[in-house]
């Protein structure tokens, strides 16, 4: 009944501005990338975390030790489909029949969502996601920013992390859409393409992913206030 993390750890962060990789940027004194793992590692049903890091990460070797003994890493890949597959791979022969995928830059999941998905999965025995219904009025324009039309509400999502499937199935169609060259920016559009069913169960929006230096604000205030939580 235990299942395997995979947590894709291994860009730059270009949209962040910053030297530093965004998932090593520190808040309350400890890396993003720590907040995020420490999200899962007290869960009971998280036996195995693999954290995908790059080929040239100068920061993980000094981070590990503080890490649980449940963490071991691979080495990620150009696109994060090729750091998830790299991951997958890792995992022992599929040894855990289900898999979470979730961003290292998404440390403020509440640990109650995370609960909530594993339940949900568990239950109904299909692939989900935490994602959360659109709030705003959409809109889609041309590339001079002239609105074409107002996209109706109404079953819009955004899609969040984590993402949990089944680690073979979720192999063998990250694998067959990246033979094809097809551009999968998450787990669930991997599984779609390929036909299988995906469940959104709603979660807090406040599972923000860093990805603009004005985030890291954002996540502070988040991580404070659910600190307490369980
Ligand atoms: N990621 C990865 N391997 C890649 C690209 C991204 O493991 N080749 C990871 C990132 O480290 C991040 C998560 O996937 O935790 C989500 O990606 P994103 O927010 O786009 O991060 P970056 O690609 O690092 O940022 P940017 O797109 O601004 O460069
Ligand atoms: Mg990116």
């Amino acid at each position: 009944n235990s299942i395997a993390v995979i947590i894709p750890a291994a860009g730059v962060g270009k949209r962040m501005l910053s030297s530093t990789p965004k998932q090593y940027l520190k808040i309350q004194g400890k890396t993003v990338l720590q907040h995020t793992v420490e999200r899962f590692c007290s869960l009971s049903f998280v036996a195995k975390i693999v954290i995908a890091v790059s080929e040239n990460d100068g920061y993980i070797q000094d981070l590990l030790p503080k890490l649980s003994s449940k963490v071991t890493l691979a080495i990620g890949g150009k696109e994060r489909a090729d750091s998830v597959l790299a991951a997958l791979k890792a995992l022992d022969n599929f040894k855990y029949p289900w898999v979470m995928v979730h961003d290292a830059a998404r440390p403020c999941v509440l640990k109650s969502d995370i609960n909530k998905l594993f339940e949900q999965v568990k239950r109904t025995q299909r692939g989900a996601i935490l994602g959360a219904p659109v709030r705003d009025t959409m809109k889609r324009s041309d590339k001079y920013n002239q609105i074409k039309h107002t996209v109706e509400r109404e079953y819009l999502w955004h899609a969040y992390t984590p993402q949990m499937f089944q680690t073979e199935l979720l192999a063998q169609a990250i694998d067959c859409h990246l033979a094809n060259q097809q551009v999968i920016t998450d787990e669930a559009s991997a599984m779609e393409l390929a036909g299988y069913p995906v469940q959104l169960v709603e979660g807090s929006d406040t599972n923000i992913k860093i990805t603009r230096p004005q985030d890291l604000t954002l996540a502070q205030i988040y991580l404070e206030n659910s600190n307490n939580e369980n």
